[in-house]
């Protein structure tokens, strides 16, 4: 067993049986009334995104296109002053808006250059322009702030995750929800932007974001500046700025994709391997999935045991292990499932993990391991009382949204489907579905629709059974 698996399975046997608080659908955006004695808190943007799971997540009233992260970290005093500058367009008229900001002070707001005022509630930061923001309007808000991050760990299956900071650096993994623990933003993947990162840290210190750098890292007065940009469209989640002592190699796939690497010296033995198979299964599932996403691939290995990988966007993070084949084809299959393509709803992860689990047995089908087919055949013989069989992944629950139901049924379902509809036909339906949403957003839904125009075939009784009953498919 692999130890992302492990670490999963590990936390998800101390989940809580809470039960989430009844969840009030939040006004919906992108409506506003025009009653001429309208109240100001008419022209709020909801303080949700409109995820009935997650109903604080994200944020109505507006769409985040950039967020410009200025970032300056010391380990010494895990101490992060930071600078977030977001462009956004206006979906409403907004005489307030909110952003997600868990912890940490907020010094200073402007809404296109003019001081805001605003204030804090929970992880809810409110910001009131001087004046009303029209809707169809582009605006600029840049929150200077500092502090030390916390990191989120609230929820027992999903561990610690955010901003963590380690003994040379941090360790930034922030899905579901945990991008608010180091930076303000629209913290909800139904919400993606482009990024630019200028990250400071003490000379010595590497700093690792998304995307590509820009230019060479600068040093001035004993700091150095990396910067970094993610010029394709990314959720919050996705976004890192993982710091510390770290060995690099750089260089390109055997088919030209730019390819870097990085590992804690603790991990020095990983990095050629990293580097290598991230190379060679990016490649590949270029062929299988469509063209690459993305401007360039790769992995980091940080000395932060996290007991899970996260596919951060073109830099999957694997946390304090080697990882393997099977794990780094899961995380970058991810990059088409999961980032490319992105959920509007958790309920519907199923569509990034039942993908990405399906494409380690697609992995090991390739090398001539074990086949997609015997994987499912030896899941499929579970006894009938098997928690897999009582989770159905179709709808992850907020408090338990990583089961592993939602990574190896919802893999199962997969296969079920290449069953039904023949290998052509599946292996089409699969390039068809990431070129047609690239970048985009995607539901259960419309991969059903898909599915069934491709195939010519009513498919409703089989995603029913494998994706939505609480027991084994018959
Ligand atoms: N998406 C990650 C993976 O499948 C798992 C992330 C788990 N996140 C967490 N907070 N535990 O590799
Ligand atoms: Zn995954």
């Amino acid at each position: 067993m692999r130890v992302r698996r492990r670490g999963l399975v590990m936390l998800a046997a101390f989940v809580s049986a809470l039960a989430c608080a009844p969840a009030d659908e939040p006004p919906p955006t992108g409506s506003s009334s025009r009653l001429s004695n309208e109240t100001s808190t008419a022209q709020a943007g909801a303080p949700g995104i409109g995820d009935p799971d997650f109903p604080q997540d994200g944020n109505g009233g507006y769409d985040v296109s950039h967020y410009d992260l200025v970032i300056d970290y010391t380990p010494t005093t895990k101490r992060l002053e930071g600078v977030t500058t977001i462009k956004a367009g206006a979906t409403q008229d907004l005489s307030s808006f909110n952003l997600d900001l868990a912890g940490l002070g907020v010094r200073q707001v402007t809404v296109g250059g003019s001081p805001a005022t605003f204030t804090r509630q929970g992880d809810e930061l409110t910001v009131r322009p001087a004046s009303k923001i029209r809707t169809g309007s582009t605006f600029t808000v840049r929150v200077a702030y500092s502090g030390v991050p916390k990191p989120a760990k609230d929820s027992a299956n999903l561990g610690t995750y955010g901003f963590i900071a380690t003994a040379d650096g941090a360790f930034v993994a922030s899905e579901p929800n945990g991008s608010k623990t180091w930076f303000p933003g629209n913290d909800h993947p139904a919400d993606k932007a482009t990024f630019d990162f200028a990250i400071t840290v003490p000379a010595g210190v590497v700093a690792l974001a998304n995307g590509e750098q820009t230019g060479q890292p600068t040093t001035v007065g004993g700091k150095t500046t990396y910067r970094w940009r993610e010029r394709h469209p990314m959720a919050t989640y996705l976004a890192t700025a993982t710091m510390g002592k770290f060995e690099t190699r750089s260089g390109s796939t055997p088919a030209g994709i730019p390819n870097f690497a990085a590992a804690d010296p603790k991990f020095k033995s990983s990095l050629d391997g990293l580097y290598t198979t991230s190379g060679e299964i990016t490649d590949y599932w270029s062929q299988v999935f469509g063209p690459y996403p993305f401007s360039s691939t790769g992995g980091m290995v940080d000395d932060y045991s996290a007991g899970y990988a996260l596919e951060n966007q073109t830099k999957p993070l694997y946390g304090g292990f080697d990882p393997d084949e099977s794990i780094i084809a899961h995380e970058l299959a991810h990059q088409w499932f999961g980032n490319s393509l992105s959920i509007k709803r958790w309920k519907d992860l199923w569509l990034n993990e039942g993908f990405a689990t399906y494409a380690e047995w697609l992995w090991s089908e390739h090398k001539g391991s074990k086949t997609a087919e015997a994987f499912f055949n030896e899941y499929r013989q579970r006894p009938a009382d098997d928690a897999i069989w009582k989770y159905p992944p179709g709808r992850a629950k907020p408090n338990d949204l990583f089961n592993q139901s939602v990574y190896t049924r919802g893999g199962m379902t997969l296969h079920a489907l290449r069953q039904a509809i023949g290998d052509a036909t599946f292996f089409s339906l699969l390039k068809t579905w990431t070129a047609q949403h690239r970048y985009g957003h995607v539901t259960t839904e419309s991969f059903v629709d898909l599915a069934e125009r491709l195939s010519g075939k009513q498919l409703d009784a089989l995603f029913d059974a494998w994706l939505f009953q609480p027991r084994r498919p018959a």
